[in-house]
């Protein structure tokens, strides 16, 4: 039989494809891997990948040998010393089909590899979630944490030892007794971070000027990335073990539920969601079960993964190139989608801080419709060039507020529209520039000093402000005044009624009922709420009232130390310094806070009015004591003292009890039965003492 022409062309054009398939692809690896700069989303990523494999099925003959559908992911830094894996670690298939039938086509794949008759009994699996961090390997010779190293190829790594032990979730000694430890143990899991660590982690950045991380995934690869350890220490990084590479003198468990519940008394962080499911129907419910958990989860997931749950079945289904045929990992619909930038507008934050917003024309990500889109500061929008016109991808990670990816630069025209000159109102395709007045008020906006962060520099005369402060003033943590929401202190400022939160208390009881939407009843509530929240306490009145970068603890150290209100407000910034965790950028926002005769009058009228809270002693002219700075951490049961009373005896001597051990800890004070934190003490090389250290050190001060 001959080959038609037909056929040779058809080869011909799959041959032309495929070549371009591999280039793009391994461009778009580099990106990934290399620069942790995706250019493509995930999706196009998948759906080129997938059209690569689906072509070299067709034509083997056909595939290179250094096609990217045979290799893991991109080449190491060069930077980083290479490491070698003992055992590669591999990548898992990707399962695309919808909730029921992509459990279902594994479950029929592994039963037939398993020559598993019909009416055998389901296969037991072990569901996972798939992490959405970067790979690691850590290696444990003789229960030290001996080397780190990220996946790289599969088959060779970069050495990022010194990053990973900066993760406190890495133990650096196994747990257990020495007898139990094995001469040799890989650990594979997943370096992550988890959403809220990542958004405050960005507050700071932004605060301080630097750079945000884009979202947890790249945050936790670029930061392992990192080639000083300084700045991966600095990130807040966590792990999650999922599996085992090399071992040496250990009898694995029979099965992988057992393998993490051992690596769990190993000391490592193990995920609580994990599930032995028997067959598919079982795997199904899990992966919906947990759909449907998804955005209340505190870090990113992708997907959930399958694997065959008896490692001795896993043994006999071994692996196909690149991926093992006992596991499969199962997605979730991309949480990236396309759409268009509408507009870009900003909104004036309490402290003025000019945030840029995009206005997206409406689209389906991660299970919501989204509209808007944070820009964070001007300088993200110029780094991302994002103009008004511009197709993009946006990306929504749970409860994190939706963002702007990257623009598709190949759908913007080259030329700018026709119409628009400035380029600085919105037109068209150039580029966006922040407006030089703030739209709620007219002021002129400024930069901060080497900051990224624009203020409306129109302070208590900009309605968003006084809306924004008068909202902080009356929240629960502050003065707690119940049933002052933000629609009735909108309704307040608009009509002018409210200026300054001492406004509030000059509030009676016809000017609320006379407000539109308010009833007698409502109306009563909230003159009692206002009343009430007269008598309040020193530490609350400090946070309510808004300086800048004092937070509710900040307000409760400046309250203890100063004990009086006059004695804060007029400390200079030498003294402010004095009080624990207040830094020069604290201390110097306190100071400026009550040199502005505007909030000297409010204050005063506030205390006219009648807010008042008990004041104390302070320990401003306390001498400073034998533990002064010092951390301690309690753990176990001391002989004699109960916890309170040695919290109560290091506090007396200036010294400060934390609940959990960190690098920052001076001494860990020890009782019996003393779990994880005396580990972490002794791993960290922190002092230990007991009770009768603690006392001897006390009693040599008394003498
Ligand atoms: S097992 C032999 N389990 O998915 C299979 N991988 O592997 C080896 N991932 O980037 C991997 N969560 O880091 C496994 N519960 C989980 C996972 C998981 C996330 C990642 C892994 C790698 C990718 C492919």
């Amino acid at each position: 039989m001959g080959v038609s022409i037909s056929t040779l062309d058809a080869i011909a054009a799959a041959r032309r494809r495929m070549v371009a398939l591999c280039g793009e692809l391994e461009a778009h690896n580099r990106a990934y891997y290399e620069q942790d700069a995706p250019t493509v989303s995930d999706a196009e990523y998948d759906a080129l990948f997938r059209e690569l494999q689906a072509l070299e099925n067709e034509y083997p003959e056909l595939q290179s040998p250094d096609s990217p559908t045979r290799r893991v992911g991109g080449r190491p830094l060069d930077a980083f010393a290479q490491v070698t894996h003992a055992l590669p670690m591999l990548s898992i298939q990707t399962e695309t089909d919808t909730e029921a039938s992509g459990a279902a086509s594994f479950d029929a794949r592994v039963r037939k590899e398993l020559e598993l008759a019909e009416d055998a009994a389901p296969v037991a699996y072990l569901a996972e979630l798939k992490f959405d961090g970067l790979a690691v390997s850590l290696r444990y010779e003789q229960g030290v944490l001996v080397q780190g190293a990220t996946r790289g190829d599969g088959v060779t790594g970069e050495d990022v030892t010194r990053n990973l032990k900066t993760v406190h979730d890495i133990p650096l000694r196994l747990k257990g007794e020495p007898a139990q430890i094995p001469p040799l143990l890989e650990v594979r899991g997943e370096a992550y971070m988890r959403r809220d660590d990542l958004a405050r982690y960005n507050q700071k950045a932004l605060a301080c000027g630097e750079k945000p991380l884009v979202n947890p995934r790249n945050g936790a690869a670029g930061s392992i990335r990192q080639l000083d350890p300084a700045i991966a220490k600095s990130r807040p990084l966590r792990f999650f073990a999922y599996g085992v590479g090399a071992i040496e003198g250990w009898t694995l468990p029979a099965t992988q539920d057992e393998l993490l519940t051992a690596l769990a008394a190993f000391g490592f962080p193990v995920c609580e969601h994990r599930e032995v499911a028997q067959g598919a129907a079982a795997l199904a419910a899990f992966h919906e079960r947990i759909g449907a958990l998804r955005s209340q989860l505190p870090f990113d997931i992708d997907g959930v993964v399958y694997k065959v749950n008896s490692l001795e079945l896993q043994r006999r289904l071994g692996f196909r190139s690149r991926e093992p045929r006992w596991a499969v990992a199962h997605k979730y619909p991309a949480e990236e989608a396309q759409t268009r930038v509408e507009a870009i507008e900003v909104q004036v934050g309490r402290t003025g801080a000019i945030t840029p917003v995009a206005r997206l024309r409406p689209v389906f990500v991660g299970g919501v419709t989204v509209t808007n889109a944070t820009l964070h500061n001007e300088d993200e929008v110029r780094r991302k060039d994002v103009r008004v016109g511009d197709t993009v991808i946006v990306r929504r990670a749970g409860d994190v507020i939706p963002e702007i990816v990257r623009v598709v630069m190949e759908a913007r025209p080259t030329q700018p529209q026709a119409g628009s000159s400035t380029g600085v109102d919105g037109s068209p395709f150039l580029p966006y520039e922040l407006p030089k007045t703030c739209p709620e008020c007219g002021s002129t906006v400024v930069r901060e000093e080497g900051g990224t962060i624009v203020r409306c520099s129109g302070g208590l005369v900009c309605p968003a402000q006084v809306k924004g402060a008068i909202i902080h003033y009356a929240s629960r943590r502050a003065m707690d005044i119940e049933g002052l929401g933000d629609k009735l202190v909108e309704q307040l400022v608009a009509s002018g009624l409210v200026k300054t939160p001492a406004d509030l208390y000059a509030l009676t009881l016809p000017t609320l009922a006379g407000l539109e939407r308010m009833g007698e009843k409502s109306a009563e509530n909230r003159v009692a709420a206002i009343e009430k929240s007269k008598d309040s306490s020193l530490a609350r009145f400090i946070f309510a009232l808004g300086i800048r970068n004092v937070g509710e603890s900040t307000a409760r150290d400046l309250a203890r130390y100063f004990g009086r209100f006059d004695t804060l407000q007029q400390a200079d910034v030498e003294t402010l310094l004095k009080v624990p965790d207040v830094g020069p950028v604290v201390a110097e926002s306190i100071r400026d806070f009550f040199a502005e005769a505007h909030n000297r009058e409010v204050i005063d009228r506030l205390r006219e009015a009648g807010v008042r809270w008990q004041e104390g002693e302070g320990q401003v002219d306390a001498p400073p004591g034998l533990f002064s700075g010092k951390v301690f951490v309690i753990t176990g049961t001391l002989p004699t003292l109960k916890r309170d009373e040695a919290k109560a005896l290091i506090e007396a001597a200036g010294g400060k009890a934390s609940g959990s051990v960190s690098r920052k800890t001076d001494y860990v004070l020890a009782g019996s039965e003393a779990g994880s934190k005396l580990e972490k003490a002794l791993e960290l090389g922190i002092t230990v003492i007991d009770e009768t250290t603690l006392k001897d050190m006390l009693g040599q001060n008394n003498a």
